[in-house]
């Protein structure tokens, strides 16, 4: 199962490199809130394409008004664009992110990074990959560790908070970055490109494909206060190894 998934996603990201300059952009919540032809046209692709593999399969993804609810047996969880606002710039740092649960839990995960053709995937049990080879997350405290955040783009209320926290982790850390695509920063954490990320509000299709990835890797994700994450609410996420994670929720709770 895992392979074909993984055909259909290459696929997919042919779809996305085939973009011209008519993206067909439009709103969605807020002016700063885009969505494109493509984020459409991949999502109904992968839909199509992944209900071959696994036809009794619920469909929970990003775009249109189909289920947005995770239920029981298989469901895969679709970003068809993660990062579309890079997408739109040509910044060239998005995902196409697809999960698979069963009974509510993550059995398989596959990001692919469509600009530099990086493809991340992972099946319960099994490791996780990058381009066939095993990654791990690192084992940095927070003084070496590079950190990961999101900026909650869509929910402006949250922006104090967010940088309020950036600031202090920028001066306990090694450095802080803003990438743009939740899901490539969580497999970035998987693949020790970078040691911690978090947010603010993500939504399950932000992060499902990715993190049965950074599980796969050694990782650990959680809400930012610690608690335990789930597959059917929108809520904050943090991911890391032990140690930083361990130093982030008390950085967190002091603020
Ligand atoms: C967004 C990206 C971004 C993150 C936002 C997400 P989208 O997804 O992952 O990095 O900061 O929280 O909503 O809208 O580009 O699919
Ligand atoms: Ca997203
Ligand atoms: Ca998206």
């Amino acid at each position: 199962m895992l392979n074909q998934i993984i055909e259909i996603v290459k696929k997919a990201g042919e779809i996305y490199r085939s973009a011209g300059n008519d993206l067909g952009i439009c709103e969605k919540s807020s002016s700063v809130d885009l969505v494109t032809k493509y984020d459409k046209k991949i999502q109904d692709f992968l839909y199509t394409e992944l209900k071959k593999v696994v036809p009794e399969a619920q469909l929970f993804g990003e775009e249109g008004d189909g289920n947005k609810e995770l239920t029981d047996g298989y469901c895969f969880i679709i970003d068809p664009i993660d990062g579309t606002t890079n997408f739109i710039k040509g910044f060239q740092h998005s995902a196409i992110s697809v999960g698979l649960a069963k009974d509510k839990e993550l059995i398989i995960g596959v990001v692919l990074d469509p600009d530099l053709n990086n493809l991340y995937y992972a099946e319960k049990g099994k490791g996780a990959f990058l381009n066939g080879k095993p990654i791990h997350v690192s084992d940095y405290n927070i003084e070496k560790s590079l950190a990961l955040f999101g900026t909650c783009p869509y929910e402006h209320e949250l922006a104090h908070k967010t940088f309020t926290l950036t600031e202090e982790i920028f001066y306990k850390a090694l450095e802080v970055r803003r990438g743009g695509s939740a899901a490539l920063d969580i497999c970035y954490i998987a693949a020790g490109k970078a040691d911690i990320y978090y947010e603010l509000i993500l939504r399950p299709w932000d992060w499902a494909g990715a993190t049965l990835i950074l599980h796969e890797a050694g990782g650990i994700c959680t809400q930012v206060n610690g608690d335990k994450l789930s597959l059917n609410k929108i809520t904050s996420y943090v991911c890391g190894n032990e140690k930083n994670l361990k130093e982030f929720y008390e950085i967190y709770n002091a603020q």
